[in-house]
């Protein structure tokens, strides 16, 4: 990048969960926010005119017909991911999307085969491998300080009743990027394998939406070229449990265990000393370091902007373990400097269609299910 660096100029659709990236695309030094999109005009303009975005589209179409916009952010409901995706890079759009990447295995590959054809990124901005408890665990391991990695595990459990529309019934592992992205992305890893099994089961009126009757899914899955096997677990309805999206780490010198509750440390097990003196709390630290000074406050939420006087607020923006910013930063400057962001769409497939593939196994009993081909980076 020169002095004076190439900026992307990008766009917004979906603007529930969506609107809490207005700002970071504002302010990141290689983005501009050229226009945001959603269907219902009076918050269309509502947040329109808080932060200052004055080309403002209601339908998604007119928005990828515009020349001026590089490369699309998609929010919107889970149905929809893969059709936009894919609408989006046949009109030449690069595009990041929320998870998951979609909801059936040949959607995946038609935004890989896309991708690949035409040369524009996609990346599935998941949250977990930018959260600062993943950006301090891969820390540890890159710096040998976990040594072999000998398991992964991560849990995603959150009581979904009362959300509208598509979530009721939703089958557990079709919303497993959460788990199985920090499983992969600790080595930058394939999935190759996967076998899940269901456990319990949800109201009726609630496997009727989809077929899906379990409250539980768990999965273990074989990663690629390496001898590391994962587990992930999820639920969503008809369990009690608080939220909990958590990673745990087990490496031959040391490994960490999230912590149980809201609120609560983790937990780094050191090796070879006397048993109480094994385990340890640790506070993760903050890394908003890795990001460029203006998205920097975006890793814990909400600030006061002494240049512009004026509050910055958000609901989510210090949740989701600080990654936003790290999210737009990571879209940006890949398509600044040329590179796949990580996740690509290959990468991104193969996590989705592990969950999807988990489901189909969990309704066969367990019966191993292969991740496909055209999934693998490497
Ligand atoms: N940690 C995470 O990664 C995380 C957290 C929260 C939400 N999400 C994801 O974000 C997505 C949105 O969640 P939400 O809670 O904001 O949903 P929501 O229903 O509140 O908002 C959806 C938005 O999309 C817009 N939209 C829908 N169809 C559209 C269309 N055809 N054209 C233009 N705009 C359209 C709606 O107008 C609305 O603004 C979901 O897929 C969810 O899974 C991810």
């Amino acid at each position: 990048m020169g002095s004076t660096p190439r900026k992307v100029r990008t766009a917004i659709v979906g603007l529930g969960f969506g609107a809490e990236f207005i700002p970071i695309h504002q302010r990141h030094p290689h983005a501009e926010l050229v226009a945001i999109c959603q269907r219902s005009r009076d918050k269309l303009d509502e947040l329109g005119k808080a932060h200052g975005v004055e080309r403002r589209y209601e339908s998604y179409a007119d928005l990828l017909k515009d020349k001026e916009i590089d490369a699309v952010h998609i929010n919107s409901p889970i149905p929809d991911h893969a059709a936009m995706s894919i609408q989006a890079l046949e009109a030449g759009k690069h595009v990041m999307c929320t998870v998951p990447m979609a909801t059936s295995v040949d959607d995946c590959r038609t935004i890989v085969e896309l991708s690949a054809k035409t040369g524009l990124k996609y990346m599935m901005a998941e949250t977990v491998v930018y959260a600062r408890e993943f950006l301090f665990i891969k820390q540890l391991a890159n710096a040998g300080e976990l040594g072999q990695i000998q398991f992964v595990q991560a849990s995603h459990q959150q009581d979904m009743d009362g959300w509208p529309n598509y979530w009721p019934g939703l089958p557990p592992m079709h919303y497993a990027t959460h788990c199985v992205g920090p499983c992969l992305a600790l080595e930058r890893k394939d999935a190759l394998e996967v076998s899940c099994f269901g456990s319990g089961r949800i109201r009726e009126e609630l496997v009727g939406k989809y077929g899906s009757p379990f409250a539980i899914e768990s999965a273990h899955m074989k990663l690629k070229d390496s001898d590391v096997v994962a587990r992930v677990i999820r639920s969503l309805f008809d369990t009690a449990r608080q939220y909990r999206e958590s990673f745990d780490v087990y490496g031959s010198k040391q490994s960490f265990e999230w912590q149980l509750c809201e609120g609560e440390e983790p937990v780094l097990h050191t090796a070879k000393r006397p048993e109480p003196e094994i385990p340890a709390h640790v506070t993760v630290p903050d890394f908003a370091h890795l990001l460029p000074e203006p998205i920097r406050c975006f890793t814990t939420g909400g600030v006061y902007d002494a240049d512009e006087h004026q509050h910055l607020s958000f609901t989510q923006g210090g949740g989701h373990g600080g990654s936003h910013p790290h999210l737009v930063h990571e879209f940006v400057t890949a398509l600044v400097e040329g590179r796949d962001p990580y996740p690509n769409a290959r990468q991104s497939a193969n996590w989705t269609c592990t969950g999807l593939l988990a489901h189909e196994s969990a309704m066969a009993g367990g019966v191993i299910k292969k991740l496909p081909e055209w999934s693998f980076s490497s």
